[in-house]
């Protein structure tokens, strides 16, 4: 579903009315007025999260995701005056040169010169190949602590011990990593992780582009680990892939209008009269049904079939995990555990040449590719399937590993 953008389905019904009744209505209107939905959606969402942080805050959109993210930056900036940030190895955050400035690819930056803000890349908890080489079962957060051990002293760089100051003013996470491989951390991560940022004084920014509204079966993704971010940036399915408007959500005192005016930021096209009806449109969804509810069950059906092909398959599927209706298969090389770009491309092909079938019909499956070794498949349905569909996706899955030659 278009890197969880689509999570309503393509073709929604509903979002379609909402998108042609705007039309109608009020097709554009320049951003410095206020219309009725851009008020009512921001109202929406910040009270959703005041009722699920117990924090105030306010919204501020913007077009894309990318923009959200350098929408962020300036507000970090304008808070502390500092622009250092922390962010993590396999991190993605969009592609404008502020957004590139803190994701981990160099493949991203390679060609545009010096990035002088660059971000301090710390490694991800993604525990099947955890970079200290621990297991997770035993590991203690090995990771956490030597993310701590940097502040232990001043000549580790980043923290001065009498001023009790960090160069590094906020790290920027995904909750989930999803252009990374949908990787989940182990459920005490954050918890520990904000102890030691609080400790310092180091703004936590949750980037849940690819992961909120729902996706990882909860409204924000990082609500699975119990903690509050300072900033949330969002986008993708807000408008279920019908318009190019994400933004912001930050603590009140970040974002006053004293602090942050009107024209900190601005584009010609940010909280447009038909992305934000959309917008209000899908969250008034979100707000009727109970998609905790339903994406977790669908959730963990699918996680328990590739659970049942990883034991088939254990030589080629490495790893399979999943939190809500974000799921990930990793393809290896026969070992269980060497990443297979080669092989997780043959299975991705054969899904588009369309020739597989099941009962009697003919079918092709568009599978997305991710990861640090482009060996991931992340999964990520409508949050409508129905089991059926399920069991469909995984037997086709399965005739295309047979098709390139992977046995039982
Ligand atoms: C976690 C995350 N952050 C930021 C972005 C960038 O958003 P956009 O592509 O809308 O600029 C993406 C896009 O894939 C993303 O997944």
């Amino acid at each position: 579903m278009w890197y969880s953008a689509a999570s309503f389905g393509y073709k929604n019904k509903r979002l379609h009315k909402a998108l042609t009744d705007q039309l109608d209505k009020l097709p554009q209107l320049a951003c410095q007025y206020l219309h009725k939905e851009k008020i009512l959606l921001a109202a929406k969402l910040a009270k959703i999260n005041e009722e699920k942080f117990g924090v105030k805050g306010r919204i501020h959109f913007n077009v894309g995701g990318s923009q959200s993210v350098d929408d962020a930056l300036k507000l970090i900036r304008n808070e502390t005056g500092k622009n250092l940030v922390f962010a993590f190895m396999g991190g993605y955050h969009g592609r404008t040169l502020g957004a590139s400035a803190i994701t981990s690819s160099y493949r991203y930056r390679r060609r545009y010169g010096h990035f002088g803000d660059r971000a301090h890349f710390v490694p991800f908890p993604y525990c099947f190949r955890c970079y200290y080489g621990k297991k997770r079962e035993n590991c203690d957060l090995y990771c956490v602590k030597q993310f701590e051990k940097l502040f232990e002293s001043e000549y580790y760089t980043f923290w001065d011990g009498k001023a009790k100051e960090s160069e590094y003013v906020a790290f920027f996470v995904e909750s989930i990593q999803g252009t990374g491989g949908y990787v989940i951390p182990p459920k005490g991560y954050y918890k520990a992780l904000k102890k030691v940022l609080d400790a310092r004084n180091i703004l936590l920014v949750d980037d849940e582009i690819q992961m909120g509204f729902y996706r990882a079966g909860k409204f924000w993704g990082i609500e699975n680990f119990g903690v509050t971010p300072d900033i949330i940036v969002f986008g993708k399915a807000l408008t279920n892939g019908l318009n190019p408007l994400a933004g912001i959500w930050a603590k009140e005192s970040l974002i006053t209008p004293e602090k942050f005016p009107p024209g900190s930021t601005h584009s010609t096209f940010s909280s447009n009269t038909l992305g934000t009806a959309i917008g209000l449109e899908c969250v008034t969804m979100m707000e009727e049904e109970d998609y905790e509810s339903k994406v977790n069950a669908k959730g963990d059906y699918f996680l328990k079939r590739l659970c049942e092909l990883q034991r088939k398959y254990p030589k080629h599927i490495g790893d399979v995990d999943g939190l809500g209706l974000a799921l990930r298969i990793e393809i290896c090389a026969g070992d269980g555990f060497t990443p297979s770009k080669e092989l997780c491309d043959k299975i991705f092909e054969e899904g588009m040449r369309g020739k597989l079938s099941a009962g009697g019909k003919k079918y092709g499956l568009v599978l997305d590719v991710g990861g640090y070794y482009k060996n991931t498949f992340t999964v990520a349905p409508a949050f409508d399937i129905t089991n059926k569909e399920i069991d469909l996706a995984v037997e086709l899955f399965e005739q295309c590993m047979r098709n390139v030659g992977i046995k039982s």
